[in-house]
Protein backbone atom coordinates (compact mmCIF):
# COMPACT_ATOMS: atom_id res chain seq x y z
CA UNK A 1 0.00 0.00 0.00
CA UNK A 2 1.47 3.70 -0.57
CA UNK A 3 2.41 6.16 2.04
CA UNK A 4 -0.25 7.15 4.95
CA UNK A 5 -1.48 10.20 3.86
CA UNK A 6 -2.64 12.64 6.99
CA UNK A 7 -4.45 15.71 7.40
CA UNK A 8 -1.44 17.86 8.45
CA UNK A 9 2.20 17.27 8.93
CA UNK A 10 4.77 19.51 10.05
CA UNK A 11 7.77 20.77 7.86
CA UNK A 12 10.70 20.45 9.74
CA UNK A 13 14.41 21.67 8.32
CA UNK A 14 17.92 21.17 9.28
CA UNK A 15 18.18 24.85 10.25
CA UNK A 16 15.31 24.13 12.87
CA UNK A 17 17.22 21.09 14.05
CA UNK A 18 20.56 23.37 14.37
CA UNK A 19 18.33 25.79 16.47
CA UNK A 20 17.20 23.32 18.88
CA UNK A 21 20.41 21.62 19.40
CA UNK A 22 22.22 24.73 19.71
CA UNK A 23 20.23 26.00 22.34
CA UNK A 24 20.30 22.16 23.98
CA UNK A 25 24.14 23.29 24.42
CA UNK A 26 23.14 26.67 25.44
CA UNK A 27 23.28 27.90 29.44
CA UNK A 28 19.12 28.38 29.04
CA UNK A 29 17.01 25.59 28.34
CA UNK A 30 14.45 27.63 29.67
CA UNK A 31 13.48 31.46 30.63
CA UNK A 32 16.60 31.95 28.26
CA UNK A 33 16.93 34.69 25.33
CA UNK A 34 14.89 32.13 22.82
CA UNK A 35 11.52 33.12 24.37
CA UNK A 36 12.01 36.73 24.08
CA UNK A 37 12.89 36.52 20.70
CA UNK A 38 9.89 34.56 19.66
CA UNK A 39 7.61 36.63 21.52
CA UNK A 40 9.52 40.18 19.43
CA UNK A 41 9.60 38.24 16.49
CA UNK A 42 5.88 37.17 16.05
CA UNK A 43 4.77 40.63 17.62
CA UNK A 44 6.44 42.03 14.57
CA UNK A 45 5.39 40.02 12.37
CA UNK A 46 1.58 39.91 12.81
CA UNK A 47 2.00 43.81 14.47
CA UNK A 48 0.75 43.49 18.14
CA UNK A 49 1.73 45.71 20.70
CA UNK A 50 2.55 42.71 23.43
CA UNK A 51 2.91 39.02 22.82
CA UNK A 52 3.18 36.44 26.03
CA UNK A 53 4.49 33.08 24.95
CA UNK A 54 3.27 30.28 26.90
CA UNK A 55 3.12 26.30 26.84
CA UNK A 56 0.37 26.07 24.35
CA UNK A 57 -2.58 26.76 22.99
CA UNK A 58 -5.02 25.85 25.40
CA UNK A 59 -3.08 27.87 27.82
CA UNK A 60 -3.41 30.98 25.99
CA UNK A 61 -6.75 30.76 26.02
CA UNK A 62 -7.24 30.02 29.35
CA UNK A 63 -4.50 32.82 30.14
CA UNK A 64 -6.95 35.02 27.57
CA UNK A 65 -9.98 34.06 29.78
CA UNK A 66 -8.23 35.26 33.27
CA UNK A 67 -6.22 38.38 32.38
CA UNK A 68 -10.03 39.31 31.41
CA UNK A 69 -11.42 39.02 34.77
CA UNK A 70 -13.71 35.94 33.47
CA UNK A 71 -14.70 34.19 36.19
CA UNK A 72 -17.61 32.38 38.66
CA UNK A 73 -20.69 33.96 37.63
CA UNK A 74 -19.40 34.72 33.85
CA UNK A 75 -20.70 33.72 30.64
CA UNK A 76 -18.65 32.91 27.74
CA UNK A 77 -20.17 32.47 24.29
CA UNK A 78 -18.41 29.98 21.55
CA UNK A 79 -18.60 29.23 18.39
CA UNK A 80 -20.19 25.46 18.37
CA UNK A 81 -17.91 24.52 16.04
CA UNK A 82 -14.62 24.72 17.36
CA UNK A 83 -11.79 22.24 18.97
CA UNK A 84 -12.93 21.45 22.74
CA UNK A 85 -9.93 24.22 24.09
CA UNK A 86 -12.12 27.47 22.95
CA UNK A 87 -14.84 26.37 25.67
CA UNK A 88 -12.66 24.91 28.14
CA UNK A 89 -10.86 27.84 28.70
CA UNK A 90 -13.56 29.62 29.94
CA UNK A 91 -14.74 26.61 32.23
CA UNK A 92 -11.46 26.50 33.63
CA UNK A 93 -11.89 29.45 35.67
CA UNK A 94 -15.85 28.90 36.50
CA UNK A 95 -17.50 30.58 34.28
CA UNK A 96 -19.99 29.32 31.84
CA UNK A 97 -20.35 28.52 28.53
CA UNK A 98 -23.00 28.85 25.91
CA UNK A 99 -22.86 27.99 22.01
CA UNK A 100 -23.30 30.36 18.92
CA UNK A 101 -24.19 28.85 15.47
CA UNK A 102 -21.87 28.93 12.43
CA UNK A 103 -22.40 29.27 8.83
CA UNK A 104 -22.55 25.96 7.34
CA UNK A 105 -20.00 26.74 4.54
CA UNK A 106 -17.59 28.35 6.64
CA UNK A 107 -17.63 26.93 10.11
CA UNK A 108 -17.16 30.57 11.49
CA UNK A 109 -19.47 31.93 13.89
CA UNK A 110 -23.22 33.18 12.52
CA UNK A 111 -22.94 37.24 12.94
CA UNK A 112 -26.45 37.26 13.00
CA UNK A 113 -26.98 34.55 15.16
CA UNK A 114 -24.74 36.63 17.69
CA UNK A 115 -26.80 39.85 17.03
CA UNK A 116 -30.04 37.76 17.81
CA UNK A 117 -28.66 36.15 21.16
CA UNK A 118 -26.90 39.57 22.13
CA UNK A 119 -30.84 41.01 22.04
CA UNK A 120 -31.87 38.41 23.61
CA UNK A 121 -29.41 38.80 26.05
CA UNK A 122 -29.48 42.60 26.94
CA UNK A 123 -33.31 42.34 27.55
CA UNK A 124 -32.69 39.69 30.06
CA UNK A 125 -29.56 41.36 31.81
CA UNK A 126 -27.34 38.19 30.62
CA UNK A 127 -24.47 39.68 28.76
CA UNK A 128 -21.45 37.50 28.36
CA UNK A 129 -18.08 38.74 29.49
CA UNK A 130 -16.64 36.97 27.04
CA UNK A 131 -16.93 35.84 23.10
CA UNK A 132 -14.42 33.21 21.85
CA UNK A 133 -14.02 34.01 17.88
CA UNK A 134 -12.16 30.63 16.16
CA UNK A 135 -11.12 31.92 12.43
CA UNK A 136 -11.94 28.06 11.36
CA UNK A 137 -9.09 26.58 9.50
CA UNK A 138 -7.74 29.94 9.22
CA UNK A 139 -10.67 31.92 6.82
CA UNK A 140 -11.17 34.95 8.92
CA UNK A 141 -13.90 35.75 10.21
CA UNK A 142 -16.31 39.15 9.93
CA UNK A 143 -14.05 40.74 13.02
CA UNK A 144 -15.35 44.34 12.24
CA UNK A 145 -18.91 43.14 12.51
CA UNK A 146 -18.74 41.18 15.65
CA UNK A 147 -16.70 43.90 16.86
CA UNK A 148 -19.53 46.21 16.07
CA UNK A 149 -21.93 44.14 18.21
CA UNK A 150 -19.70 43.58 21.08
CA UNK A 151 -17.89 46.33 21.56
CA UNK A 152 -20.26 49.30 22.59
CA UNK A 153 -22.13 46.36 25.35
CA UNK A 154 -18.43 45.95 26.87
CA UNK A 155 -18.12 42.27 25.91
CA UNK A 156 -14.33 41.13 25.39
CA UNK A 157 -13.34 39.51 22.41
CA UNK A 158 -10.96 37.12 22.30
CA UNK A 159 -9.47 35.62 18.41
CA UNK A 160 -9.01 32.24 18.99
CA UNK A 161 -6.74 32.30 15.85
CA UNK A 162 -4.97 28.39 16.48
CA UNK A 163 -5.66 27.83 12.60
CA UNK A 164 -4.90 31.82 11.28
CA UNK A 165 -1.38 32.38 12.14
CA UNK A 166 -0.37 33.73 8.63
CA UNK A 167 -4.17 34.66 7.70
CA UNK A 168 -5.34 38.37 7.50
CA UNK A 169 -7.96 40.51 7.48
CA UNK A 170 -8.80 44.19 6.22
CA UNK A 171 -4.71 44.17 5.43
CA UNK A 172 -3.68 43.40 8.87
CA UNK A 173 -2.19 40.03 9.89
CA UNK A 174 -4.84 38.16 12.16
CA UNK A 175 -3.32 38.17 15.86
CA UNK A 176 -2.80 42.58 15.43
CA UNK A 177 -5.87 42.55 17.34
CA UNK A 178 -7.20 45.32 15.68
CA UNK A 179 -10.82 44.04 16.49
CA UNK A 180 -10.34 42.21 19.38
CA UNK A 181 -8.63 42.50 22.98
CA UNK A 182 -6.31 39.45 22.58
CA UNK A 183 -5.72 36.78 20.06
CA UNK A 184 -4.08 33.31 20.66
CA UNK A 185 -1.83 31.16 18.41
CA UNK A 186 -0.86 27.33 19.03
CA UNK A 187 1.94 25.91 17.56
CA UNK A 188 1.09 22.56 17.41
CA UNK A 189 2.37 20.17 14.88
CA UNK A 190 -0.13 20.71 12.46
CA UNK A 191 -0.71 24.47 12.72
CA UNK A 192 0.71 27.05 10.61
CA UNK A 193 4.30 26.70 12.64
CA UNK A 194 5.42 24.49 14.83
CA UNK A 195 7.53 24.43 18.10
CA UNK A 196 6.52 20.94 19.34
CA UNK A 197 4.02 22.19 21.57
CA UNK A 198 3.49 26.02 22.26
CA UNK A 199 1.50 28.95 22.30
CA UNK A 200 1.25 33.12 22.01
CA UNK A 201 -1.31 35.61 23.46
CA UNK A 202 -1.14 38.82 21.64
CA UNK A 203 -2.59 42.39 22.59
CA UNK A 204 -2.29 46.07 22.46
CA UNK A 205 -3.37 46.28 25.62
CA UNK A 206 -0.29 46.99 28.49
CA UNK A 207 -2.07 46.06 31.28
CA UNK A 208 -3.64 42.66 29.74
CA UNK A 209 -0.06 42.04 28.41
CA UNK A 210 1.27 42.76 32.41
CA UNK A 211 -1.72 40.38 33.91
CA UNK A 212 -0.89 37.67 31.37
CA UNK A 213 2.92 37.71 31.72
CA UNK A 214 2.29 37.18 35.57
CA UNK A 215 -0.33 34.52 35.36
CA UNK A 216 1.64 32.65 32.58
CA UNK A 217 4.61 32.25 35.41
CA UNK A 218 3.01 31.43 38.99
CA UNK A 219 1.38 35.12 39.43
CA UNK A 220 4.98 36.16 40.10
CA UNK A 221 6.18 39.81 39.20
CA UNK A 222 9.80 40.25 39.59
CA UNK A 223 9.81 44.47 38.58
CA UNK A 224 6.37 45.29 39.34
CA UNK A 225 5.86 45.34 43.18
CA UNK A 226 3.23 46.21 46.03
CA UNK A 227 5.13 48.82 47.80
CA UNK A 228 7.89 51.55 46.22
CA UNK A 229 10.58 50.06 48.33
CA UNK A 230 14.05 49.56 47.17
CA UNK A 231 14.21 45.66 46.80
CA UNK A 232 17.59 43.75 46.57
CA UNK A 233 17.91 41.78 43.11
CA UNK A 234 16.64 38.18 44.14
CA UNK A 235 13.42 40.04 45.28
CA UNK A 236 10.25 38.62 43.91
CA UNK A 237 6.41 38.54 44.60
CA UNK A 238 3.08 36.22 44.32
CA UNK A 239 0.66 38.87 43.38
CA UNK A 240 -2.02 36.32 42.59
CA UNK A 241 -2.81 32.83 41.75
CA UNK A 242 -1.05 32.07 38.79
CA UNK A 243 0.30 29.10 36.84
CA UNK A 244 3.71 27.63 35.32
CA UNK A 245 2.71 27.83 31.31
CA UNK A 246 5.65 28.78 30.36
CA UNK A 247 7.33 27.62 27.18
CA UNK A 248 11.01 26.64 27.30
CA UNK A 249 13.89 27.85 25.27
CA UNK A 250 14.00 24.95 23.10
CA UNK A 251 10.57 24.90 22.16
CA UNK A 252 10.66 28.73 21.53
CA UNK A 253 14.46 28.39 19.30
CA UNK A 254 11.98 25.29 17.20
CA UNK A 255 9.02 28.21 16.88
CA UNK A 256 11.38 31.03 16.13
CA UNK A 257 13.28 29.17 13.72
CA UNK A 258 9.72 27.77 11.98
CA UNK A 259 8.68 31.56 11.83
CA UNK A 260 11.19 32.42 9.19
CA UNK A 261 9.43 30.10 7.15
CA UNK A 262 5.66 30.96 7.62
CA UNK A 263 4.92 33.14 4.25
CA UNK A 264 6.39 29.82 2.41
CA UNK A 265 4.56 27.33 4.64
CA UNK A 266 1.28 29.48 4.17
CA UNK A 267 1.95 30.76 0.21
CA UNK A 268 2.18 26.44 -0.21
CA UNK A 269 -0.81 25.81 1.33
CA UNK A 270 -2.27 28.11 0.05
CA UNK A 271 -1.16 27.08 -3.63
CA UNK A 272 -2.31 23.18 -2.94
CA UNK A 273 -5.69 24.25 -1.87
CA UNK A 274 -6.33 26.48 -4.85
CA UNK A 275 -4.99 22.95 -6.50
CA UNK A 276 -7.41 21.19 -4.81
CA UNK A 277 -10.27 23.67 -5.61
CA UNK A 278 -9.28 23.36 -9.45
CA UNK A 279 -8.86 19.53 -9.46
CA UNK A 280 -12.22 18.78 -7.90
CA UNK A 281 -14.61 21.83 -8.99
CA UNK A 282 -17.37 19.65 -8.96
CA UNK A 283 -16.69 19.89 -4.53
CA UNK A 284 -18.05 22.40 -2.54
CA UNK A 285 -15.57 23.67 -0.56
CA UNK A 286 -15.01 25.99 2.42
CA UNK A 287 -16.30 29.72 1.64
CA UNK A 288 -13.49 31.77 0.10
CA UNK A 289 -12.47 35.26 2.23
CA UNK A 290 -13.94 38.16 0.77
CA UNK A 291 -12.60 40.30 3.01
CA UNK A 292 -8.77 39.06 3.62
CA UNK A 293 -6.83 35.71 2.93
CA UNK A 294 -6.62 32.44 4.79
CA UNK A 295 -3.62 30.37 6.06
CA UNK A 296 -5.26 27.13 4.76
CA UNK A 297 -4.71 25.41 8.08
CA UNK A 298 -7.11 23.00 6.71
CA UNK A 299 -8.69 22.27 3.41
CA UNK A 300 -12.44 21.68 4.03
CA UNK A 301 -14.42 19.84 1.31
CA UNK A 302 -18.31 19.13 1.69
CA UNK A 303 -19.56 15.78 0.34
CA UNK A 304 -23.31 14.72 0.78
CA UNK A 305 -24.88 13.96 4.41
CA UNK A 306 -25.71 10.75 3.44
CA UNK A 307 -21.92 9.78 1.88
CA UNK A 308 -19.96 11.70 4.27
CA UNK A 309 -18.53 8.74 6.38
CA UNK A 310 -18.66 6.31 3.52
CA UNK A 311 -16.11 8.62 1.69
CA UNK A 312 -14.13 8.95 4.56
CA UNK A 313 -13.40 5.23 5.31
CA UNK A 314 -12.79 4.37 1.63
CA UNK A 315 -10.14 7.02 1.68
CA UNK A 316 -8.89 5.80 4.91
CA UNK A 317 -8.87 2.61 3.25
CA UNK A 318 -6.29 3.70 0.54
CA UNK A 319 -3.80 5.33 3.28
CA UNK A 320 -6.02 8.79 3.19
CA UNK A 321 -6.43 9.82 6.67
CA UNK A 322 -8.77 12.67 6.68
CA UNK A 323 -10.60 14.01 9.69
CA UNK A 324 -13.59 15.74 10.78
CA UNK A 325 -12.94 19.55 12.10
CA UNK A 326 -15.66 19.12 14.27
CA UNK A 327 -18.04 17.43 15.85
CA UNK A 328 -20.03 20.52 17.39
CA UNK A 329 -18.67 21.01 21.10
CA UNK A 330 -22.17 20.97 22.18
CA UNK A 331 -22.27 17.05 21.28
CA UNK A 332 -19.27 15.99 23.37
CA UNK A 333 -20.55 14.06 26.00
CA UNK A 334 -18.57 16.21 29.21
CA UNK A 335 -20.47 19.15 26.94
CA UNK A 336 -24.08 18.02 25.88
CA UNK A 337 -26.88 20.16 25.25
CA UNK A 338 -28.90 17.60 24.66
CA UNK A 339 -30.27 15.99 21.81
CA UNK A 340 -33.64 17.90 21.44
CA UNK A 341 -31.10 21.07 21.73
CA UNK A 342 -29.05 20.17 18.31
CA UNK A 343 -31.86 21.95 16.34
CA UNK A 344 -30.77 25.55 18.20
CA UNK A 345 -28.08 25.34 16.22
CA UNK A 346 -28.68 24.37 12.44
CA UNK A 347 -25.73 25.85 11.06
CA UNK A 348 -23.30 23.56 13.42
CA UNK A 349 -25.36 20.52 12.49
CA UNK A 350 -25.61 21.08 8.57
CA UNK A 351 -21.74 21.76 8.86
CA UNK A 352 -21.15 18.55 10.99
CA UNK A 353 -22.80 16.26 8.32
CA UNK A 354 -21.19 16.93 5.52
CA UNK A 355 -17.26 18.76 6.40
CA UNK A 356 -14.30 17.02 5.51
CA UNK A 357 -10.33 18.09 5.90
CA UNK A 358 -8.45 16.53 3.74
CA UNK A 359 -4.65 16.00 3.85
CA UNK A 360 -2.96 19.55 3.35
CA UNK A 361 0.62 20.20 4.61
CA UNK A 362 3.46 22.13 2.94
CA UNK A 363 5.63 19.23 2.21
CA UNK A 364 2.34 17.24 0.01
CA UNK A 365 3.69 16.25 -2.92
CA UNK A 366 1.82 17.26 -6.28
CA UNK A 367 1.72 12.99 -6.80
CA UNK A 368 0.49 12.94 -3.37
CA UNK A 369 -1.83 15.50 -3.61
CA UNK A 370 -3.28 13.66 -6.87
CA UNK A 371 -4.03 10.47 -5.30
CA UNK A 372 -6.12 12.35 -2.67
CA UNK A 373 -7.66 13.77 -6.28
CA UNK A 374 -8.17 10.49 -7.88
CA UNK A 375 -9.55 8.52 -4.86
CA UNK A 376 -12.10 11.20 -4.46
CA UNK A 377 -12.99 11.41 -8.10
CA UNK A 378 -13.73 7.61 -8.14
CA UNK A 379 -15.79 7.64 -4.88
CA UNK A 380 -18.37 11.22 -5.82
C1 LIG B 1 -9.27 26.17 17.42
C2 LIG B 1 -8.28 25.66 18.41
N1 LIG B 1 -8.16 26.30 19.58
C3 LIG B 1 -7.28 25.90 20.51
C4 LIG B 1 -6.47 24.82 20.31
C5 LIG B 1 -5.54 24.37 21.40
O1 LIG B 1 -4.20 24.46 21.03
P1 LIG B 1 -3.11 23.49 21.72
O2 LIG B 1 -3.27 22.14 21.13
O3 LIG B 1 -1.81 24.13 21.34
O4 LIG B 1 -3.36 23.52 23.18
C6 LIG B 1 -6.54 24.12 19.10
C7 LIG B 1 -5.66 22.96 18.87
O5 LIG B 1 -5.88 22.10 18.09
C8 LIG B 1 -7.47 24.55 18.12
O6 LIG B 1 -7.61 23.90 16.96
Amino acid sequence: MSKPLFYGKQHISQNDVDAVLDTLKSDFLTQGPKVKQFEEALRTKVTADYAVACSNGTAALHLACLSLGVGVGDEVWVPAISFVASANCALYTGATVSFLDVEPLSGNLCVDDLSKKLARAAEQNRLPKAVVVVHMAGLPCDMQAIANLCRPLGIAIIEDAAHALGSTYINQAIGACQYSDITTFSFHPVKSITSAEGGMVLTNNPELAQKIRTLCSHGISKTNFTTDTQYPSWYYEQQELGYNYRLSDLHAALGLSQLDKLDDFVHQRQALASRYKQALAELTWQTSPTRGSSAFHLAIAFFPKDRRDQIYLALKEQGIHCQLHYMPIYRQPYHDVGATNYVRFPGAEAYFSTALSLPLFPDLTHNDQDRVIEAIKELI
